[in-house]
Parts: structure tokens; sequence; C-alpha cells
């Protein structure tokens, strides 16, 4: 399943397949991608004819779901646009002053002792591209997809570390290379699709779908990072900058937007305090998720590198008494196991052999009387016998 985005920090690219095959026997029309980010898990389901509503409080993810949702225009009627912008001229503007950097045999490193993003003739580009952009788009679509082309094609030429609060002290070499634009790779379809930038509590309690797929920031486990920068807004705000073009005031040594600075607060899902009780907030959040969301399955993504660990998500199913099965992915080993709830399971593995490993729970919605009892583990190569194990639990 081809899907496009930039390299971004906790990207599903490479479960996409697992879980379209995870819910294949579930009779899935609608699909909502509630923390959509690159919205590759949208662009899969949307490739494998879903309706599908993307929603990410980032304003670039909501200018990526419009270009690969929304849009209806074909490749041909862009690529004259894209030519036209890969041709015009460089000019030094905000994005060079703030972001541009000479090659200095190799330095990023600026006389004002701060390291750059990019080398100075692809900023260029981007500040004469920025604003040719607002002359030329006809339509919010169109703008959405020359604005995604934008990205894409600075994406490929930065001096980054994955993300954008620091960069590389010597320039990688992908940085030499000249930008240059591409048509998107579109998917045009004729199913009513949806995108918002909503906090996703604001969203649950108005729609309703087949399928809810959650893929929360579950806060940051990295002890020397200060928890504020380690935030999704703080990592990607230059994309924030080109898709609003707002020239913001900006602070400390990656020239960050004020607003997303260390003393901005961020989304509860990268919350890293306790509660009262002990529990991390983030733990909290996701069980209020999971009770206020309209859909028949919900299928969470999980793993290991955040501050909530599985037994911690295994409580709030266990709670809540939801049908639940668990998928855990080792790319590694390449094994997957599939599992329900269990004290056993939890006495097993919890803590121990669980890091670096992705899970998908899948839960179905409706109550059942299920407390608890000791389904065993089960080790599995196949997806099929994910669908034998969603059988058995009785998911319709
Ligand atoms: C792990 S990433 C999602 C990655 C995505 N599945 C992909 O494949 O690219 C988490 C996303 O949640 C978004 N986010 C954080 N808090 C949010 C909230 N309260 N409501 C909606 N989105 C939120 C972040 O902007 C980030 O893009």
């Amino acid at each position: 399943m081809e899907t496009q985005g930039i390299k971004y920090t906790g990207s599903k690219r490479k479960i996409l397949p697992i879980l379209l095959e995870l819910v294949r026997p579930l009779n899935i029309r609608t699909v909502l991608d509630g923390f959509s980010g690159t919205t590759r898990v949208a662009q899969a389901f949307k490739k494998s004819g879903h309706t599908v509503y993307t929603n990410d409080v980032a304003v670039w993810s909501k200018i990526f779901g419009e270009c690969y949702l929304l849009n209806k225009k074909p490749a041909s009627y862009y690529q004259p646009i894209v030519d036209h912008l890969n041709k015009i001229p460089g000019k030094y503007g905000w994005f060079s002053e703030s972001y541009g950097g000479r090659p200095n045999s190799g330095s990023a490193v600026e006389k004002d002792g701060k390291k750059r993003m990019w080398q100075l003739h692809n900023t260029k580009k981007l500040d004469a591209i920025r604003d040719e952009i607002d002359n030329i788009a006809k339509n919010k679509i169109e703008r959405s997809v020359l604005l995604t082309s934008l990205i894409l094609a600075m994406d490929k030429v930065d001096s980054s570390v994955g993300h954008q609060v620091s960069y590389l002290r010597r320039w990688a070499p992908r940085a030499y290379n000249t930008m240059k634009m591409e048509v998107p790779r579109l998917i045009i379809d004729n199913n009513k699709h949806k995108v918002y930038q909503k906090d996703i509590f604001d969203l649950v309690g108005d729609i309703e779908v087949d399928l809810a797929y959650y893929d929360p920031p579950y806060g940051s486990s990295n002890e020397l990072m200060p928890p504020s920068r380690v935030r999704y807004a703080s990592y990607y705000h230059i994309w924030q900058s080109i898709c609003l073009n707002d020239k913001p005031k900006l602070v400390g040594v990656a020239n960050r937007r004020e607003d997303v600075g260390d003393t901005v607060s961020g989304s509860i899902f990268e919350e890293y305090k306790k509660n009262l009780d002990g529990q991390y907030i983030v733990i909290e959040a996701i069980k209020k998720l999971i009770e206020n969301t309209n859909a028949k399955y919900i299928v969470l993504s999980y793993n290991n590198n955040g501050r909530a660990t599985f037994g911690a998500i295994l409580d709030v199913l266990k709670k809540l008494r939801m049908k639940c099965s668990i998928l855990e992915m080792d790319y590694k080993k390449n094994v997957m196991a599939t599992m329900a709830w269990t004290n056993e399971w939890l006495n097993n593995t919890n803590g121990k052999d669980s890091r670096n490993k992705e899970y998908l729970f899948l839960i179905q919605k409706a109550k059942t009387n299920i407390i608890n009892s000791n389904f065993e583990i089960k080790k599995i190569n196949t997806l099929e016998l994910a669908a034998v194990h969603q059988r058995e639990l009785g998911f319709k």
C-alpha cells in the first residue's frame, strides 16, 4: 500500500498492511483517523475504498488531509502549476533569514552560533514559492495540494535529526541537493471524506464511524529532553509556519515559533505528569477518549517508547469491560502475537520483554459482561489467525 508523507516520529507507514488486514473481517465502511499526522493511515484506508475522516491539531496535517482526501482534480491539472513554481527565481525572505545557512565547508553553524535547517539556495526557493502559491492557487484545496508538494520537497533536502528542535552540526549530504516540487501522489474517488483540525475531544462527540483509529503521542520517555520540547507542535513547527506563512516571533536555538515554545502547554496526550492517584494523566485521557467515541470498533496504536506502560493501557481496557484483541508486532523478530487481556499475560510480560514493540489494540465498543478470564497468549505469524481470534471473541 503506497502512501506519501514527510519524515515523522511515530509514522505508521510500516504497519499499514497489518492494520488494514486486521480490520478486514469487520465490514467497515467509515474510518476516523483521529491523530492523523502524515495522513498515511488515512491515505491507505481511502485507497482501500473506505470513507475517511482525518483529524489532527496540526495545521499541516489538515493541509495534507485536504490534498489526499478532498482533492478531485487529476495530477495532469497540477503538473503545469508545479512546473511553473519550480522555475521561479529564489528570493531572500523570512524563511531564509530564519532557517537558511551557507555551505561553510560543511559546517551548518552560522556566525550567530546557531545551526540551520536548510542551505540558503533552498530557503530562497521556499521564500519565493511560498508567496507565489498564495498568488496563484484558485481555491483552498488547490492551495493545500501545492503546499503539500512544497513541504514534501523541503523535507527531502533538510539537515535535521528527524525533528525541528535541533539541526545537524555538519550539513547532511541531502541538504546540498536542490529542492524540486512534484505533484503529490493524489488519490481520486467519489466518497465523501472529511478533514478536521481539532482537539480530538472536541470532535468525538459529534461524529459516528464504523472504526476509529487512534495513534496518540503518549508523551515521551526521553528523560534527557525537557518535556516541553518533546511535543509534536514543537517538533514540526516549520511545517506550521510554511502553511500559515505568518512569520511569527521565534525563540530558542532552533528558532522555534513562540507559540510552541517551552512555556506553552502541549496536548494532554503529551502530558508527562501523574495525577493524584499516581496514574499518568495520558492514561486517564485514553480512557475518556475510548468512552466518548461513537464507533463500533476502535483500534488503538501503542508502542513502548512513550511514558504510558503497556500494563497501564491494559488496566484501562479491563476497567472499560470491552472485548479486546491485541496484536503485538516485533519487527526485528518478525513475530506477531494476539491475545486478550489477562492477568496471567500481564504477569508474564509486563515491563520485561516489551521494549520496542508496536501494538494494535482492537476494541469492540459494546460493553460486555467479560470481567476477566485466562485467555492464553497465542503466538501467530499470520493475520488469518488474528481473524480467528476475532471470531473466538465474538466480534461481529
Ligand atoms: C503519533 S502521531 C500520529 C502519527 C500518524 N498516525 C502517522 O502515521 O503519521 C500523533 C499525532 O497526534 C496529534 N495530536 C496530539 N494531541 C492531539 C489532540 N489532543 N487532538 C488531536 N490530535 C492531537 C499530533 O499533532 C500528532 O500528529
